[in-house]
């Protein structure tokens, strides 16, 4: 094959990819193994491994016939697994192993030593896991999202009542807070306030949970909403297709309980058919969530899927609340699913389906965009 790739060649190319293609699904590593970090430090994330996720993604590889997928975790070791292992292409699967920001560390060090990946940037991933660095860049594009302050641990305790940025943002507002960690997943340490005089306490609890910023925001009492979103290859019934807008799917609404203000933790209770439902496309709000996903795949430049949280506010109107740049990607079984996956059968794709689509996507972006960078890829296809 020669310098010149279009799509049309991709079904070829990943024909070749399935036999010669060396592919490493990086999961979040543990920083008390040995030699896993030079010292133990802090994660202001709640720390997972997703390992069980890694080997669903490399064994639906497997299935897909990818002859060299290996699975490796994400620590002080990652770069001497993937020389030793002639690795070409990680996929991220990781939210890092701890200190701050640790989304984007993995990313940079793929950066760093030049391994492509399918994953998000290290600055985009730094964006999007962090709610409030998102939210200014929606702000500033004109997204709806709720009005917000943060709190770092650094100016001491919280008094809302004392706090001329509070007084100016919610001066008027007489309606309940959440409070939550700026970089936080599954729900955890978030607090639902009434009185503003309490956030001193919710914010001092994240403070010392977290040893992070905190995030304030009115809560928003309306329906929920998710909305998976990625790029532009897809794979189905056998055949690739690469259409002009990014794929978003899996338009859904979480069923809040009557007593349920948010959403349960995936860690405290399964997300299952009967907590999640399709959005109906008789409901307009379903096209308002695409569009919003399409946009934001396409104005912070995505090349990955992610998964935009959303919900309503009192009036009925859409604000986003966060993205989630490594959704979970849990195969689905009987009793249990994953946000991102609920909506595949709708789209007449299968979990391989679409395993296949998001690392077909990467390998059709690289080998559009950046051929001349990976000439250790465009080897594979050479002879
Ligand atoms: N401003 C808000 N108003 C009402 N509910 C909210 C608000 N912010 C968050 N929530 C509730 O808290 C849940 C978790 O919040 P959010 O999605 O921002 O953080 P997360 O913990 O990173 O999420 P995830 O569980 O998706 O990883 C939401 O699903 C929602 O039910
Ligand atoms: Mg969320």
């Amino acid at each position: 094959m020669g310098l010149a790739y279009d799509f049309s060649q991709l079904p070829q190319c990943i024909d070749i990819f399935r036999e010669k293609l060396r592919i490493a699904v990086v999961h979040g590593g543990d920083k008390t193994v040995e030699n896993a970090v030079i010292y133990q430090t802090h994660n202001p994330r709640s720390t997972k491994t997703y390992e069980v996720v890694a080997n669903d993604i490399a064994n639906s590889l497997r299935d897909l016939g990818f002859k060299h997928v290996f699975v490796i975790p994400d620590d002080a070791t990652l770069g001497d697994r993937l020389r030793t292992n002639n690795i070409h292409i990680a996929w991220l699967n990781t939210g890092g192993v701890q200190g701050y920001n640790p989304v984007c560390h993995t990313p940079a060090i793929m950066e760093m030593l030049g391994v492509p990946y399918v994953g998000h940037n290290p600055l985009n991933s730094s964006i999007l896991d962090n709610k409030h660095s998102f939210k200014r860049e929606l702000q500033g594009l004109g997204f709806p999202t709720a009005p917000f302050m943060i709190w770092h641990p650094a100016q001491g305790e919280f008094m809302a009542g004392k706090n001329t940025r509070f007084q100016q943002l919610f001066g008027n507002y007489t309606g309940s807070f959440l409070a939550k960690p700026v970089s936080g997943r599954a729900s955890l340490n978030i607090h639902f306030v009434d009185n503003p005089k309490d956030l001193t306490e919710a914010i001092a609890d994240i403070h010392h949970v977290t040893h992070n910023t905190a995030l304030i925001e009115p809560f928003l009492p309306g329906r929920e909403f998710c909305v998976s979103v990625c790029g532009y290859v897809r794979h189905k019934n056998g055949v690739f297709t690469k259409p002009e807008e990014p794929f978003t799917f899996s338009i859904l609404e979480r069923l809040l309980g009557a007593d349920e203000k948010i959403f349960t933790s995936m860690d405290k209770k399964a997300i299952t058919g009967k907590r999640v439902q399709l959005v109906d496309d008789s409901e307009p709000v379903k096209n308002e969530l695409a569009k919003l996903a399409a946009r934001i795949y396409r104005e912070f430049s995505l090349n990955t899927l992610i998964r935009i949280d959303a919900r309503m506010d009192e009036y009925g109107n859409i604000q986003i609340l966060e993205a989630n740049p490594k959704p979970d990607l849990k195969r689905p079984a009987a009793n249990v699913t994953s946000l991102t996956a609920q909506g595949l059968s709708e789209q007449g794709m299968t979990y391989e389906d679409f395993i296949l689509s998001l690392i077909s996507d990467r390998l059709d972006y690289l080998l559009t965009n950046h051929r001349r960078i990976i000439s250790h890829i465009t080897a594979l296809l050479e002879n």
